[in-house]
C-alpha cells in the first residue's frame, strides 16, 4: 500500500467495491459519501482546505482496525478443517470414554464417544454414525471407560529456547542487550531439535507457551506452540494461530484480518538485578510504556482527525508508528496476553500500579510465590485479575520464592482467582506438568480446578480457548487417553493425539495393575485446612515445629505396620487386608513401639493403659522413616541466596585452595556446615523423611556442580533442633564425594561450574586413590580410606562412558592395593546401559533425579519408561541385581520423596512392589552409604488416612525412640 503522503483527492461519492480487501464493509458505509479514489493523479479540489488523500480508505481502514479486539473471528467455530491438518491423517473415533471436557470450569464429564477428523474435534458424547460412516480410514478405539482429557497446556515453558540436552550453542532464552526488549521474539531462537518435545508429549502435554527468559524486564514476544513435529519441520509451523505480525511489522498488517492474540514476557524482581535495582526496573517499564503511549496517542489523534474528515490537519503526515514500540502499542490496545514473571508483594504492587498508570491488562502472573498472600492487590490489576501460574511444591529456591506454599493454589481458588499450574521447563520437566496439578489437588485444590489448571484455565488465560484446552466441537483434536484418573500420581497417557495425529508408540505396556475401579475415581486427599490457615496467618511462614509427647501414645485404626529386620530390610509387622477386619493398635512409649497388633492383644500386654494421647489413624500406616540423599538439605536455607548457605568451595583444579587449609584438595566436612530447622528439612520431615545425608556438593541447572571434590558428607535427623541434640547427627562423616563429568555446557555469565577436563579429573582420582597424597593431609587420609573401602566413595557421574572408565579404575586400584572399594554412582542417568557391568563390579547406584531427564550431553541416553519404553532405568538396574536407591537434586525435592517412590512402583508395570519401592529411599540408601541406624534407634512415621505411598494419607506423627518422643506434626 502507498504511503500517506501520497495523493490528495477531491470530495465526490466513493466507489467502495474497488477498495478491495483492505477496506472493511462497515467503514465503507460510513465514509462512502465523502471519498473517491480515482487513481494516482493529483486533482484540483473543489474545497482546497479539505483535500482528501488518495489512500484515505487505507488510512481509515487502518484506524478502524486499531479498535478491533484480538481473538478468533466470529465464525471460527464453523471451520471444517484445521489449518494444521496434515492430509492423510486418519479419522479417530474414541468410544466409551469418560470425557473431561473442561467446560463449566472443569465440572463437565460426559460418558460417551469422541470423533476426531480433519484435525478437529467433530463430535463429543453421542457420535452419530452419519458423521463418519462415509469416511475412509476410521480408526476406532475402545477406551473401556478410561479418562480422556484435552491435551495439556503448559503456559510456562522454555522448550526450544533451552533445548535438551543443554548446550552452550543453544542457550537462546535471554538477551544481554538491555532490560526492555519488546521487539525480540522467542520464535527466532526456537530450536526444533529438543528432546523435550517427545518427553512432553509422553506426559500428555500437547501445547506450550514458549517464553523468553526472565533476565529482562520485557524479555520479548512469546508464542503458543504445539509440541508435535510438523511435516515442514520449522519453528513457524509449530505456532498456534501465528499472529499477523509474524512476518510483517505492526502497522503494515492487513487491517482486514481480525487481529490474533499476541503474547509477551515481562519480569520483575531479582532476575533483573543485573540491570539495577527494583527501582530501576520499574522505571525502565514506565519509560518504555511512556514511549509506547506517545505512539498510541499520536495514532489515535491522527485517526480521530482522519475519521472527522479533517484531512488538512494531517496532510503530508505519516501514519504514526514506531517499529520498536509497536508491540507495546498493541499491549496498550489490549491485544497482547502478557505473562509476567513476578514473585513478591512488592513486585505485584509495583506492576499493578503500572497497569493502572498505563491501562493495560496482565494475562498471567508467573511464579507468583506471594500471590496467595495479596489477593486484593491482584484484584486491582487494570483490566481484570490475572490468572496465577505457579509450581506446586518447588519453593524456597530463592528469596522471592521463600514464602511460596503448597497451599497457594487452594487459597487463590478460594479467592476466586484462576489457578494455572506450570513447569518453567527445564526447571521442572515439562513431561511432569500434570504432576503439578496432582500435587495442587493433594494440597487442597478441587479436582475440577486442578485439571482445568493445566488445560482449560491455561488455554483461556492466553486467549487460546477457541482451539485448545477443551474437548468441544470445533476445537483442535489434541486429546489424551489416560490409564487412570489423571489426578492419580503416575497417571500415564495410553495415547496422545495432536491435530488428530497419533503421537505415541503402541507397543509399550502402560497401566498394568490399574484395573481396580478406584483408579478411575478422583483420588481421595487429606484435609489441610489447619495448615492452610496457619500459612495464611503466618504470612507464608508458619512454624513447622510439631508438638512433642514423651509419654504413652496409642495409635488406633492402623492398617499396616512395617519395620526393618536384622538385615535392614523392610518387612511387614502386620497388615489388615480385608475391609471387614478390625484395624490394629500401636502403643508407643517414649517414641518406641512397644506393641503393635489387635486392640485385644495390645491391651493384654499393657495393663496400665493410660495413654497421654490417642490418635486415630483412620486406616493409616506406621512405617520406618524415609531417607534423602543428594541435595544440599541442611546445608542451606535458600538455594539462590549465598548468605543462607555454606559459601563457595575452593577448586583445587585451578589451584586456588588457600595455604592455610594445608590440604591440596581442600577436603572439608559437611557436618561442619550443617544447619538445623531449615524449612526444607522440616518440610521433608513432615513428609516422612526423617534422615538425610548431605554433602557440600550442589548441582544447579545452568550452572553445573559446584566442585569436583566436594568432600565428606554427613547424615542427620531432619527434625532435630540442633547438632548437639541427642540423635541429631546420625553419622558425622558418611562418605567421600567427587563429581566427574564433561564440562558444564553453559558458559559465560551462567557457567560457573569447575572446568577441568574429564581426563584430568580421572587422572587426579587415580593419583589420589593410589596414595599420591600424604596420609597426614585430609586429602590423603580420606582417599586412602575410599581406596580401602572403609568409607563409601560416591561419584556423581552421568555418562555411561565415564562410568566404564571408573569401573576400570576401580579394578586397577583394587588390584594395586588389594582392597575392595565401596563405590557408588550417583545421578547415573546412563547407568542402565551398563547395568550388567555395574552389577558385576558390585557398584551401587543412586538415581538422581529418580525419573530421567536428559539434562546435558552426559545424561542424554535416558531410558524414559512408559509410555515410550517398557523398561525404566530403575527396573533395568534392579533386574540386573544392582543395589539401587533414589535421591533428590534440590533441597525442596526431599519432601516429595514418597511420591518418587510411588511413581517408581507404578511405572515399573508391576515389577517393583511397594516394599521394594520403599527400600529405594530407605534401606537401600542406608546400605549404599553405610548408614546403619540400629534397629532400636530407627524412626517411624505414622500416616493418617492411608498407606505411606498413598495420596489419601498425610504424615500425622514421627516416632523417635532415639529422641525419646512422638512428635505430632499435623
Ligand atoms: C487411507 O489409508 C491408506 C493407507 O494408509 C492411504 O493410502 C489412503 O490415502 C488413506 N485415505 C485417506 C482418505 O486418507
Ligand atoms: C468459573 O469459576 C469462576 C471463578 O470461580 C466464576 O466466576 C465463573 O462464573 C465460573 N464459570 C462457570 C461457567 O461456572
Ligand atoms: C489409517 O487407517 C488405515 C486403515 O484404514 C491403516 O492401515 C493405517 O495404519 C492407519 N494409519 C495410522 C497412522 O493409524
Amino acid at each position: 500500500m502507498g504511503d500517506n503522503k501520497g495523493l490528495w483527492l477531491g470530495t465526490k461519492p466513493a466507489k467502495c467495491g474497488g477498495i478491495g480487501r483492505f477496506l472493511l464493509v462497515g467503514l465503507c458505509a460510513i465514509f462512502a459519501a465523502t471519498t473517491v479514489l480515482t487513481g494516482n493523479v493529483y486533482l484540483a479540489t473543489q474545497a482546497p482546505h479539505q483535500r482528501i488523500p488518495i489512500n484515505a480508505q487505507e488510512i481509515l481502514g487502518k484506524c478502524a482496525a486499531l479498535r478491533q479486539p484480538a481473538g478468533p473471528p466470529a465464525d471460527f467455530g464453523d471451520r471444517e478443517v484445521s489449518d494444521r491438518f496434515e492430509p492423510g491423517t486418519n479419522t479417530t473415533l474414541i468410544r466409551n470414554a469418560r470425557l473431561w471436557t473442561g467446560v463449566n470450569n472443569g465440572t463437565e464429564v460426559i460418558h460417551g464417544d469422541l470423533l476426531l477428523d480433519k484435525g478437529l474435534v467433530k463430535a463429543v458424547g453421542k457420535v452419530p454414525r452419519s458423521l463418519y460412516a462415509f469416511l475412509e480410514n476410521v480408526t476406532v478405539i475402545d477406551a473401556k471407560g478410561a479418562w480422556v482429557t484435552p491435551g495439556l497446556v503448559d503456559l510456562h515453558s522454555h522448550v526450544g529456547l533451552l533445548p535438551l540436552p543443554s548446550m552452550r550453542a543453544t542457550f537462546d532464552v535471554n538477551s544481554p542487550n538491555g532490560p526492555i526488549l519488546p521487539w525480540l521474539r522467542s520464535i527466532d531462537g526456537f530450536n526444533t531439535h529438543d528432546e523435550a518435545f517427545r518427553l512432553g508429549i509422553a506426559g500428555g502435554v500437547t501445547s506450550v507457551q514458549a517464553l523468553p527468559g526472565s533476565g529482562n524486564a520485557i524479555g520479548g514476544q512469546a508464542f503458543m506452540m504445539k509440541l508435535r513435529k510438523t511435516r515442514e519441520r520449522s519453528p513457524s509451523s509449530m505456532i498456534i494461530d501465528p499472529p499477523h505480525t509474524l512476518s510483517t511489522s505492526g502497522a503494515q498488517v492487513d487491517p482486514s484480518l481480525p487481529p490474533r492474540w499476541r503474547h509477551m514476557k515481562q519480569a520483575c524482581g531479582e532476575n533483573i538485578k543485573w540491570y539495577g535495582t527494583r527501582m530501576d526496573s520499574i522505571w525502565a517499564f514506565r519509560q518504555a510504556y511512556n514511549e509506547a503511549r506517545k505512539v498510541k496517542d499520536a495514532q489515535d489523534e491522527f485517526c480521530s482527525k482522519a475519521e472527522q474528515g479533517a484531512w488538512g490537519s494531517i496532510e503530508g503526515k505519516d501514519f504514526p508508528d514506531d517499529y520498536k514500540w509497536e508491540m507495546l502499542v498493541d499491549v496498550l490496545r489490549g491485544r497482547v496476553k502478557i505473562s509476567h514473571h513476578c514473585y513478591e508483594a512488592v513486585d505485584f504492587d509495583d506492576i499493578v500500579r503500572l497497569t493502572n498508570e498505563f491501562q493495560f491488562p496482565i494475562a498471567v502472573f508467573h511464579h507468583a510465590s506471594e500471590a496467595y498472600l495479596v489477593p486484593d492487590v491482584l484484584k486491582r490489576s487494570w483490566g481484570g485479575t490475572p490468572a496465577i501460574a505457579i509450581f506446586a511444591t518447588n519453593h524456597r529456591y530463592k528469596r522471592e520464592s521463600y514464602r511460596g506454599s503448597e497451599f497457594a493454589p487452594r487459597i487463590l481458588a478460594d479467592n476466586d482467582i484462576r489457578v494455572v499450574m506450570k513447569t518453567d521447563h527445564p526447571v521442572i520437566n515439562t513431561r511432569y506438568l500434570l504432576n503439578e496439578a496432582q500435587q495442587a489437588h493433594y494440597y487442597g485444590l478441587p479436582p475440577h480446578l486442578a485439571l482445568a489448571s493445566v488445560t482449560s484455565t491455561a488455554a483461556t488465560a492466553v486467549g487460546m480457548a477457541h482451539r485448545i484446552g477443551f474437548l468441544r466441537v470445533g476445537a483442535d483434536a489434541d486429546v489424551v487417553l489416560w490409564d487412570s484418573h489423571p489426578l492419580h500420581l503416575g497417571a500415564t497417557p495410553v495415547q496422545v493425539w495432536i491435530d488428530g495425529i497419533k503421537q505415541l508408540p503402541e507397543d509399550v505396556q502402560v497401566g498394568t495393575g490399574k484395573d481396580d475401579v478406584a483408579w478411575k475415581e478422583v483420588p481421595r486427599v487429606p484435609d489441610w485446612s489447619k495448615e492452610r490457615n496457619a500459612t495464611w496467618n503466618w504470612d507464608g511462614l508458619p512454624p513447622l515445629k510439631g508438638r512433642n509427647e514423651l509419654g504413652l501414645v496409642v495409635f488406633t485404626n492402623v492398617r499396616t505396620v512395617w519395620t526393618k529386620d536384622n538385615e535392614g530390610e523392610i518387612k511387614e509387622m502386620f497388615a489388615i487386608t480385608g475391609e471387614k477386619e478390625e484395624l490394629g493398635t500401636v502403643i508407643v512409649q517414649s517414641g518406641k513401639i512397644v506393641c503393635a497388633g489387635s486392640v485385644l492383644s495390645c491391651s493384654e500386654n499393657f495393663n496400665s493403659f493410660d495413654p497421654h494421647e490417642v490418635l486415630d489413624l483412620r486406616g493409616g500406616s506406621i512405617v520406618p522413616g524415609l531417607m534423602s540423599y543428594g541435595s544440599p538439605l541442611g546445608i542451606e536455607e535458600i538455594a539462590g541466596e549465598p548468605s543462607t548457605g555454606n559459601g563457595a568451595l575452593y577448586d583445587p583444579f585451578t589451584g586456588n585452595t588457600p595455604k592455610i587449609l594445608g590440604d591440596t584438595a581442600g577436603v572439608t566436612r559437611a557436618v561442619d556446615a550443617l544447619q538445623f530447622r531449615t524449612r526444607n528439612a522440616l518440610l521433608a520431615y513432615r513428609s516422612g523423611v526423617t534422615v538425610a545425608t548431605s554433602s557440600l556438593s550442589k548441582t544447579t541447572l545452568f550452572v553445573g556442580p559446584n566442585s569436583i571434590i566436594p568432600g565428606l558428607s554427613t547424615t542427620f535427623r531432619t527434625g532435630a533442633a540442633h547438632a548437639l541434640e541427642g540423635g541429631a547427627i546420625v553419622k558425622d562423616i558418611t562418605a567421600l564425594h567427587v563429581n566427574i563429568g564433561r564440562p558444564h555446557p553453559i558458559g559465560g555469565r551462567n557457567g560457573r561450574g569447575p572446568g577441568a577436563s574429564v581426563s584430568t579429573e580421572i587422572a587426579a582420582l587415580r593419583r589420589l586413590l593410589l596414595e599420591g597424597e600424604s596420609k597426614d593431609t585430609e586429602t590423603g587420609l580420606w582417599f586412602r580410606r575410599a581406596a580401602e573401602g572403609t568409607i563409601p566413595f560416591v561419584i556423581a557421574v552421568s555418562s555411561a562412558d565415564i562410568m566404564a572408565t571408573l569401573l576400570k579404575l576401580k579394578v586397577d586400584i583394587e588390584e594395586a592395593r588389594g582392597t575392595t572399594m565401596r563405590m557408588v554412582f550417583a545421578h547415573a542417568s546412563e547407568a542402565h546401559l551398563l547395568a550388567e557391568e555395574i552389577a558385576k563390579a558390585r557398584v551401587g547406584v543412586i538415581l538422581i533425579p529418580s525419573r530421567p531427564f536428559p539434562d546435558t550431553w552426559d545424561d542424554r541416553r535416558i531410558l524414559p519408561g512408559p509410555p515410550l519404553t517398557n523398561d525404566t532405568a530403575l527396573v533395568k538396574l534392579i533386574e540386573h541385581g544392582v543395589t539401587v536407591a533414589i535421591g533428590a537434586q534440590d533441597a525442596w525435592q526431599a519432601g516429595n520423596t514418597r511420591w518418587d517412590l510411588t511413581w517408581a512402583a507404578l511405572e515399573s508395570n508391576g515389577r517393583i512392589d511397594e516394599q521394594q519401592a520403599y527400600a529405594l529411599a530407605s534401606t537401600n540408601l542406608e546400605k549404599l552409604l553405610d548408614v546403619r541406624v540400629p534397629r532400636d534407634a530407627a524412626d517411624f512415621v505414622a500416616y493418617a488416612g492411608g498407606g505411606a505411598l498413598s495420596m489419601s494419607s498425610k504424615v500425622a506423627a514421627v516416632l523417635s525412640s532415639e529422641r525419646g518422643m512422638v512428635e505430632f506434626v499435623s
